[in-house]
């Protein structure tokens, strides 16, 4: 096995010495805490990097990634990250951001794949049935996979609602939620949808 990972740790080091240049008490400010805004539920896509599209630094955002960017009601460590974001940091926007190309909507597109992974993708494959009648209508399955990225989106969108405790803080006017999509062809993040409106 070839020791590439420790580039990442001469990468680091390298950062360490070009964040302290431009800002030498950046460490000793964020090791006090934490104010981000904005919480960002992405897949795990290496071509999806949340902090780097978005232009945003350590403390920026608090970020969740899965496999196809799912808020799935049993996934305990979502909900965790979602209540703590809302209760405890008080972000002031969640942001569910699907992207075009995504090997888990594929997959699930597909009918499946194996295994665990086969049940993660579950929760996509019941969207798609869903919207059986819309994707049938669409001429070919790279369209429908588009189209079922953003349809994913709406649907998490619908799960996050389904947490009392975005209810709640949506209700209070707290909070607003985003379903974004990124179009790796060009890098842009495109917003699908918003609430409130
Ligand atoms: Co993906």
């Amino acid at each position: 096995m070839q020791r590439s990972y420790e580039k990442l740790l001469e990468n680091n080091r390298r950062w360490v010495e070009r964040k302290r240049a431009t800002d030498p008490e950046v460490f000793t400010r964020l090791s006090t805490g934490q104010q981000p805004r904005f919480l960002f539920i992405g897949c795990c896509d290496s071509r999806v990097p949340a902090n780097e599209i978005t232009d945003t630094g350590p403390g920026e955002m608090f970020v969740v990634r899965n496999v196809a960017n799912q808020v799935v009601p049993t996934d305990l460590g979502a909900a965790s990250a979602v209540t703590y974001a809302l209760k405890a940091l008080e972000v002031q926007h969640i942001i569910v951001c699907g992207h075009y190309g995504c090997g888990g909507v594929d997959a699930a597109l597909a009918g499946g794949t194996e295994g665990i992974l086969d049940f993660w993708l579950g929760h996509v494959r019941q969207i798609a049935r869903q919207n059986g009648d819309e994707l049938e209508r669409l001429p070919d399955q790279a369209t429908r996979a588009r189209r079922l990225v953003e349809l994913n989106v709406q649907a998490q969108l619908d799960h996050l609602k389904d947490l009392s405790v975005v209810r709640e803080a949506l209700d209070a006017g707290r909070v607003m939620l985003h379903g974004w999509v990124y179009d790796l062809r060009d890098g842009l993040l495109r917003p699908l949808a918003e609430e409130p409106a």
